[in-house]
């Protein structure tokens, strides 16, 4: 998820773009670059490896004098953050520029069609396929290359780019992924988002996917991808620039929930065949080493140790090895019975935690094989571990883990059933590759129901303690309701196994302390059951997440929350998805600073 941003006029460009570049840091902070097309008819483009400010440092010793350019501030998604994986990327000529926010799936392919054809690639990443696919099309007519270009890219895609040879065209094209332009006096902006714009236009432009406009000095206009006129939506925006870097959101925390889909989309996208069969092109694991496995251990902290106890009951499902989720922290103060023939993941959204790190190194002492699943291209984690998975759900302010979590949660799916590829076991599959694939429409529905949602957490927030229960991938997913709901609103929240209710945690019902059941479907269904009803004769009020149309709860539980139907994952993902949005609401409720609640941080780098 990086920030993009192209500016057409009379003004000087470099001076917007620099600007615009500063409101979109956060959404990409590892890199930032502009490429402006000078009077002189050259184009110059500076990038550097680090934040915005150093690039303005290396401008400002000479700044490009235009009023065409793009700039863009990259969260990398392909290729570690470096100076030349840093947008704009150019083709053979440095003639056509570009900046990219997304995932194109099909770029190794393109890339090797592309070499044959002669062309020079300089970085790792899949955007520079663009310019040089552009090139290869380019016969004069900037826009019908473009054309033809986003014709052949699969991914996803927000793309700004403009061509020497045509100093009055700028063009921005979109595909699941956000992108308006700004219409200003005499004078045209496009970016990945509304904050880059407010201080020049409010009137706006919003892309349809698969739409791209073409930007002159006489006006936007919007065709699809096969060149037919679409019809224009032109808003006026109200926000302020904080509403806008949160999309109009109050929080970024709703911001990020609202984003799951997105990132569970960004989780599988180029991950699955059509056959169902699984691919990670960073995983650089051989086959063979991974079908030697004896066992797998998952290490993580907070919401990704929970993410972890899902992986292990996956792994264990799905593939059929010994797996075990362990707190990192603990990990490494124990005799590490880890070798050669363990796999062990480090599960870590950040990548820099201080717990995961230590605890991975030693695991790489023993000489095992290592995993890191990661939302930070570059991060420690990344570099050290022998193969990564990477999240590409773009960057997560909020200090409270939420979509991250989920774009876990379906990467050590898609994990699980790698490892149950590569030993054979092929029972179930297609089914667990349908439960995945419908997992962002899912989602979506229950977002959907987010008024249900802030109006349970109305009742809820009167009380002061809270007991989470779950069974089976209901136990981490009641383990994260209760950690969610403590991070952020302070109240006390507890989650245990449905099984271990009775053996202390009941002491604590009556009354004033409600229960929330995570029922998600699972064999130990009907023992969950069982456990609402104990509750419930004690006194304590129940809000039960059910499976829809389910009925058994209606006169037991105070309050049903229906979700969507799925499988044993599916259903976990979609109550987690629900149980965030309830501590948020909660926590909006009481008052609380949901996006940096008090005593926490995002990456904890000391131990
Ligand atoms: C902190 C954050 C949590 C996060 C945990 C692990 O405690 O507040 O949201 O789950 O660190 O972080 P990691 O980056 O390793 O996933």
């Amino acid at each position: 998820m990086c920030g993009i941003i192209g500016y057409l006029g009379s003004r000087d460009a470099t001076s917007i773009l620099i600007d615009g570049l500063r409101r979109l840091e956060y959404r990409g902070y590892d890199s930032a670059g502009v490429a402006v097309l000078e009077r002189t008819g050259v184009q110059s483009v500076v990038k550097r490896a680090a934040r915005v400010e150093t690039l303005v440092e290396a401008l400002q010793e000479r700044m490009p004098e235009g009023r065409l350019g793009i700039g863009h501030t990259r969260w990398a998604t392909h290729g570690r953050p470096t100076q030349v994986n840093a947008h704009p990327h150019t083709d053979c000529r440095g003639r056509i520029s570009v900046v990219h926010n997304g995932i194109i799936e099909n770029f190794e392919e393109l890339r090797a069609e592309l070499r044959r054809a002669g062309h020079r690639f300089a970085s790792d990443t899949d955007t520079e396929v663009v310019p040089h696919l552009i090139e290869e099309y380019y016969r004069g007519d900037f826009l019908a290359a473009v054309r033809q270009a986003l014709a052949r890219i699969r991914g996803a895609y927000a793309l700004v780019m403009f061509c020497l040879d045509d100093p009055e065209l700028l063009v921005g094209a979109r595909l699941n992924a956000p992108l308006v332009v700004g219409l200003g006096e005499g004078e045209y902006f496009i970016a990945s988002d509304i904050a880059a714009l407010l201080p020049y236009t409010r009137k706006v432009l919003v892309l349809g996917e698969g739409e791209i406009a073409a930007v002159t000095p006489l006006g936007a206009s919007v065709t699809a991808l096969d060149g037919m006129p679409a019809p224009t939506r032109v808003l006026h925006v109200s926000w302020d620039t904080e509403q806008a870097e949160r999309g109009g959101h109050p929080h970024f925390m709703l911001k990020e929930i609202m984003e799951t889909p997105e990132a569970a989309a960004n989780a599988l996208r180029g991950r699955l065949d059509d056959q169902g069969r699984v691919h990670f092109a960073e995983l650089e694991l051989p086959d063979e080493r991974l079908q030697g496995l004896a066992e797998v251990r998952l290490l993580g902290m907070g919401t990704s140790r929970h993410a972890a106890m899902v992986g292990e009951q996956l792994i264990e499902a799905w593939a059929g090895l010994p797996a075990r989720a362990q707190d990192a922290s603990e990990f490494r103060y124990r005799p590490a019975l880890v070798g050669p023939d363990t796999l062990v993941v480090a599960v870590t959204q950040s990548g820099e935690t201080a717990d995961t790190i230590v605890a991975l190194r030693q695991a790489r002492q023993q000489e095992s094989a290592t995993v890191a699943v990661t939302n930070v291209v570059g991060s420690t984690i990344a570099r050290e571990a022998d193969g990564v998975i990477y999240l590409h759900s773009g960057p997560e302010i909020g200090v409270a883990s939420t979509k991250t979590l989920v774009a876990h949660l379906v990467s050590l799916g898609l994990l699980a059933l790698r490892l149950g590829e590569l030993r054979g076991v092929a029972d179930r599959r297609q089914g667990l590759v349908r439960e995945l694939r419908e997992l962002p429409a899912l989602i979506r529905q229950v977002l959907d129901d987010g008024p249900r949602l802030a109006e349970l957490a109305r009742r809820y927030a009167g009380y002061r303690n809270f007991l989470f229960v779950g069974r089976g991938l209901g136990h981490p997913v009641a383990l994260e309701g209760a950690l969610k709901l403590k991070e952020i609103s302070y109240l006390h929240a507890e989650g245990t196994s449905g099984g271990e209710l009775k053996h202390g945690p009941i002491a604590l019902l009556d009354r004033d302390t409600p229960v929330v059941a995570v029922c998600t479907e699972g064999p130990s269904w009907e023992k969950l059951l069982n456990n609402v009803h104990e509750v419930a004769v004690r006194g304590a009020p129940v809000l039960a997440l059910v499976p829809r149309g389910e009925r058994a709860l209606a006169d037991v539980a105070t309050d049903v929350l229906e979700l969507p139907r799925s499988g044993e994952l599916g259903s976990a993902v979609l109550a987690t998805v629900a149980l965030q949005l309830f501590a948020y609401h909660v926590a909006v409720g009481l008052g609380r600073d949901v996006d940096r609640p008090r005593n926490l941080a995002k990456s904890v780098t000391v131990e």
